[in-house]
């Protein structure tokens, strides 16, 4: 995948931005870059808080994969972005909880927003993956609700790292994985999603609209990115939807 990348001061969102420029063709790799956004929005139409001395983008693709597997698009930006924080944090505490959170000792850091759109054959016309990366943001800034829930990678490892240095070191891991993963396939992909993630193996409770809908032990995802959880009477769901806390 070839990138192209167009910087801008700043944008309502990135992601609005990206399928627009989706819908008028722009070709696979097109990345667009915001300093800050106005009305970065996250899933559930949460607002997603996104001044300046973060990281926040978009990247158009235009995946060759059947669109039952398009959430795997969302699972490999995951392991991309996590293994570029690793190596410029030098850290193993960045890891991913499904289905797109990247969590730092607890606290989220970043957040990701995939959309999609099929053409009249059901073929995927495009996909785009916005990712929100709290870089340089100041946590006394943040709403009082994320003060809780939320950090900075620089305040909590005491680093300066600019926001080029990690958007460069996340593009170049998004490539070499994505390339890899259309031509080979998703298992290589899943096996370091696995080996990143800190949800296998806990007590999930899975939410919809913030209403606990199960509960039970995380066993696996399947290919379609789908979280398999099993609770204490042996009753075992799939959910490719909502969300999930950690016990
Ligand atoms: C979430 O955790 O709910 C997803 C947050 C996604 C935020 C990113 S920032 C770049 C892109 N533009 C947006 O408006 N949203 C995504």
């Amino acid at each position: 995948m070839k990138l192209q990348l167009s910087k801008f001061d700043v944008l309502e969102s990135t992601n609005t931005t990206a399928v627009t420029a989706a819908k008028e063709g722009a070709p696979e790799g097109t990345v667009i870059v915001a300093e800050r956004q106005t009305g970065g929005h996250g899933r559930l139409q949460r607002e997603w808080s996104s001044p300046k001395g973060g990281l926040w983008f978009t990247i158009v693709l235009r995946p060759k994969i059947d669109p039952q597997f398009v959430a795997q698009v969302t699972l490999l930006a995951g392991v991309a972005v996590t293994k570029a924080l690793r190596i410029l944090y030098k850290t193993d505490a960045i890891a991913i909880k499904w289905p797109n959170d990247l969590l730092l000792n607890k606290k989220k850091v970043c957040g990701m927003l995939s959309e999609m759109e099929l053409d009249d054959k059901e073929n995927i016309k495009y996909a785009i993956i916005g990712i929100g990366v709290n870089v340089a943001t100041e946590t006394k800034s943040f709403p009082l609700e994320l003060q809780q829930t939320a950090t900075s990678l620089n305040e909590s490892m005491q680093a300066s790292l600019s926001c080029e240095e990690v958007l460069d070191a996340i593009l170049r891991e998004f490539t070499e994985l994505y390339d890899e993963w259309q031509q080979n396939g998703s298992a290589a992909m899943l096996q370091q999603w696995r080996s990143l993630n800190c949800t296998l193996g806990s007590m999930v409770k899975v939410k919809d609209d913030d209403q606990v809908i199960f509960a039970g032990t995380a066993l696996a995802i399947d290919d379609q990115g789908a979280i398999v959880v099993s609770n204490n009477q042996g009753e075992t769901q799939s959910f490719n939807f909502g969300e999930i806390s950690i016990r």
